[in-house]
């Protein structure tokens, strides 16, 4: 039996995929729906919004911030925008939860706001760097305290107003960009972020949107300061992110045939698509079409024979939340696949390289990590019982890892599984996949 607080999925070795299934809102777009939102002049409609814990510590932050917003209904939520200039200062500090977006996002979007507020978070949010969005903000005129480490809880205290900057990321990071941009917003001048890779580029989107355009000139992107967002209406697409365990388990799973519906297609998120195909997986793509800015595809997988690949690193950043299911794959590929220039996912929820080889090799299958990577020798996966260290994504590739087990898995710790893919035992039980869930979910 699972513990007090602990969440274990228990998942029956074996079975298929097949059915048609929309996974649940994008949680990057919808962290932004809120935030641009709240900051807009007007009333922001949302729709498809992820009512994930992470997404809505985003959303009580904004409401204790004193901005309205109409509890979310089936993904339906309506933000009474302030203004740029109309967020309170809250009482007391924003707990984000488990939420290295909110974080990283809200202490720019705070930085220049002219009161003094607290980022706090969980265990695992309060050990992820921080420097990265403190050192550049300070640079714009920003005052944040961190921890001696350079970690939560952020301390931000109203100082002067920011100035732009011309900022070349040292790591391909969209939430770092975003966080310089939504300073930008506040600060006198022009703000300009480089980055050495592409990354996700949301906020960029979502910015024109609201009527206040970035400028892009290659790999940097750059806005004005001051001005005034408009509200609008966002249609949030299905996350590629949770849709990519389906991916997966429908690849690997002899018999499978499954159609995810809806699923966003930003070129800047579609690597675990173009790294699945390089493996020699099935997926079709099919009623392409353009959601609010944001393109959207239905995708039929089937399942098929994956071969052993070296994954090219300019694909890294454009998967970098789909690895761990990748790395399923890869234990169920021919060959060993090898995976370098992927350092970033050592300070993810977990340190997911060396989560994942734990995880692998207890079942059996030859894992070895590398300090920017891992190498994985396909074969057969075995059964037992598996800690997920409360990350979201490594229980959920486990869990569809069961498809090709030999005996059952059980995975410990799952229950922020509810941060980006609420609903995610009855969704995927309801396509072929023979899971529960024991103690409090
Ligand atoms: C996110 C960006 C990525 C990703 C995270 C969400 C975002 O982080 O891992 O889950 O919404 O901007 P980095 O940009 O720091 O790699």
């Amino acid at each position: 039996m699972a513990g007090q607080d602990n969440v274990r999925f228990i998942v029956q070795a074996g079975g298929a995929l097949r059915g048609r299934l929309r996974v649940p809102g994008d949680k990057s777009i919808s962290h932004r729906s809120i935030m641009l939102g709240a900051i807009a002049d007007g009333l922001t409609e949302i729709h498809g919004f992820l009512e994930g814990e992470d997404s809505l510590a985003t959303l009580n932050a904004f409401r204790r911030m004193g901005v309205s917003i109409d509890a979310p209904q089936e993904g339906q939520v309506r933000v009474h925008g302030v203004g740029l200039r109309g967020l309170r200062a809250p009482e007391g500090p924003l707990d984000l939860g488990n939420s290295g977006t909110s974080m990283r996002l809200l202490c720019g979007l705070l930085a220049g706001q002219g009161f003094a507020v607290t980022l706090t978070g969980d265990a695992s949010l309060s050990k992820r760097p921080m420097r990265r969005v403190t050192e550049p903000l300070a640079l714009m005129g920003a005052r944040i305290e961190t921890s001696i480490d350079g970690t939560a809880p952020l301390v931000i205290s109203p100082g002067n107003r920011l100035s732009g900057i011309d900022y070349k990321l040292a790591v391909a990071s969209a939430q770092v960009k975003s966080c310089l941009l939504l300073a930008g917003l506040y600060a006198e001048g022009e703000t300009c972020v480089t980055e050495p890779a592409p990354t996700r580029d949301h906020t960029e989107r979502m910015l024109a949107g609201f009527g206040h355009p970035v400028r892009r000139d290659g790999p940097r992107a750059c806005l004005s300061g001051g001005g005034a967002l408009r509200a609008c209406r966002i249609d949030v697409p299905a996350d590629i992110s949770s849709a990519a365990f389906f991916l997966v388990g429908a690849s690997i799973a002899p018999g499978s045939d499954l159609t995810l519906e809806h699923v966003g297609m930003n070129p800047t998120r579609d690597g675990v698509i173009q790294i699945l195909r390089l493996m020699g997986a099935d997926i079709e793509v099919s009623n392409s079409r353009e959601v609010g800015g944001e393109p959207v595809a239905d995708l039929r997988v089937r399942a098929a024979r994956l071969r052993a690949i070296r994954i090219p690193e300019e694909l890294v950043p454009l998967a970098i939340d789909e690895f761990p299911a990748l790395f399923v794959a890869a234990a169920c590929a021919e060959g060993e696949t090898v995976l370098t220039g992927a350092e970033e996912l050592r300070v993810k929820e977990s340190d997911r390289i060396q989560v994942m080889a734990d995880g692998l090799r207890r079942l059996g299958v030859d894992a070895e990590p590398t300090p920017d990577g891992i190498r994985i020798r396909g074969g057969a996966i075995g059964g037992g019982a598996i800690d997920s260290r409360g990350d979201h994504r490594i229980a959920m590739s486990f869990a569809v890892a069961a498809l090709r087990s030999a005996r059952p898995i059980a995975i410990d710790d799952c229950a922020n599984v509810n941060t980006s893919f609420p609903g995610f035992v009855v969704l995927a039980a309801g396509v072929g996949l023979d899971v529960r869930a024991e103690g409090r979910c």
